[in-house]
């Protein structure tokens, strides 16, 4: 039997509750469709730091560059700093693994309410560049005679905002024919403009995508006052965090918002993990939603060339969506993780 090779990092808080419920998921649906998951367990995370001093092993990723995907979680608890865990954890694996597109899906699934009064079909994909952007290590705090200072550089390289911007116009041809990108360059007058350059270019090679751009913060209200405009969004990593968020509050909760960390030139691992953070103030309760993460798999079962398996877990999220009685709290319903998760499973289309 084919067997893939995947590092599961469950990390912290509401991560150790989810991923070891989306796992029990796709080991199903994997031998339903006659392939095998082979799991390599690594308890990397704030537990590991407060034991180790480091978020994960010196030779941490060596050993995920063995494998085939990484499943994760969430990192970051109380008493490490988030930009600690983040930067110890996270963002080494995007970079390192060149994960320069961070896919984020959200719609409406059946079943579930948006907050919005009004929201009609509301399916976007959101394409956030991953490697570079404002998320840089550029800067510094400085103490000056009129008082403290910090520093963020922004770094935006013609190759970094090409290629995520090729990957969102290939995808828009591939769905809706529809793309926006998020842009503020009347504010930020010097990166913006060259992203605004390099996504004209792009277009130019996609004669076939219709495409605008759009200040970030007219499109964040864009999200709220018209989302069925929407399709496939592009932005770079600070834009595209925060615009997928406000695409994960629409469409019902963070509790169903997945996100892949893709390289997708396919030498190295690509990463499949939740919007959503650890949730301390929910976890080792067992209320935690575990669709986002169930999602996610069906995601990684798609890049692993597993789209019939893929489509049949997602299938599942969606029968399982529709049944309020299956709903989890965050979704104004009393199932428990464990009940959720169960009912994905009897809901797996019949092999
Ligand atoms: P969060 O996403 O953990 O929680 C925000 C709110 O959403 C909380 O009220 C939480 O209970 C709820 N929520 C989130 N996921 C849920 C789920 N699956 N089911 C039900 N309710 C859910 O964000 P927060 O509170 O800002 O961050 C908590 C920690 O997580 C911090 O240390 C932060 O740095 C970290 N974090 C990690 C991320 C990652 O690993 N990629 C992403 C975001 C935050
Ligand atoms: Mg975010």
């Amino acid at each position: 039997m084919n067997a893939h090779r995947i590092a599961a990092i469950p990390g912290d808080g509401i991560g150790k509750e989810v991923l070891p419920a989306a796992q029990r998921v796709l080991d199903e649906a994997a031998s339903r469709h006659g392939f095998a998951l082979s799991w390599c367990e690594l308890p990397w995370g704030c537990a590991w730091y407060a034991e180790h001093g480091t978020m994960m092993p010196p030779d941490g990723i060596d050993r995920l560059g063995e494998t085939d995907a990484i499943f994760l979680g969430a990192v970051g608890w109380p008493g490490v700093p988030d930009h600690v865990s983040l930067w110890g954890l996270l963002i080494p694996i995007r970079r390192a693994f060149n994960q320069y597109v961070n896919l984020r899906p959200a719609r409406l699934l059946p079943g579930l309410a948006s907050p919005l009064r009004e929201c009609g079909r509301f399916d976007v994909a959101i394409v956030r560049e991953n490697t570079e952007g404002e998320y840089s290590e550029v800067g510094g705090r400085f103490a000056t005679p009129a008082g403290d200072v910090a520093v963020q550089e922004s770094i935006f390289t013609r190759r970094g905002c090409e290629r995520v911007l090729r990957y969102a116009f290939d995808l828009a041809r591939a769905r809706g024919g529809r793309l926006v990108s998020a842009t503020k360059s009347n504010g930020l007058v010097h990166t913006m403009p060259f992203w605004d350059e390099v996504t004209a270019e792009v277009a130019n090679g996609h004669p076939d995508v219709e495409w605008r751009r759009m200040h970030v913060d007219a499109l964040a209200a864009r999200f709220i006052t018209h989302p069925e405009d929407l399709d496939v969004v592009v932005g770079s990593n600070l834009f595209g965090d925060i615009l997928s968020d406000v695409a994960a509050a629409v469409s019902g909760s963070l509790g169903v918002a997945p996100s892949a960390n893709l390289d997708p030139t396919g030498e190295n691992p690509s990463m499949f993990e939740p919007v959503h953070g650890s949730a301390p103030d929910i976890a080792g309760r067992g209320v935690a939603n575990p669709i986002a993460q169930i999602w996610c798999g069906a995601m990684m079962l798609e890049h692993l060339g597993h789209p019939a398996a893929a489509a049949d877990v997602l299938a599942a999220i969606e029968r399982v969506t529709a049944e309020p009685a299956l709903h989890t709290r965050d979704l104004g319903g009393t199932a428990s993780t464990e009940e959720a998760t169960s009912a994905v499973i009897a809901a797996l289309p019949a092999r």
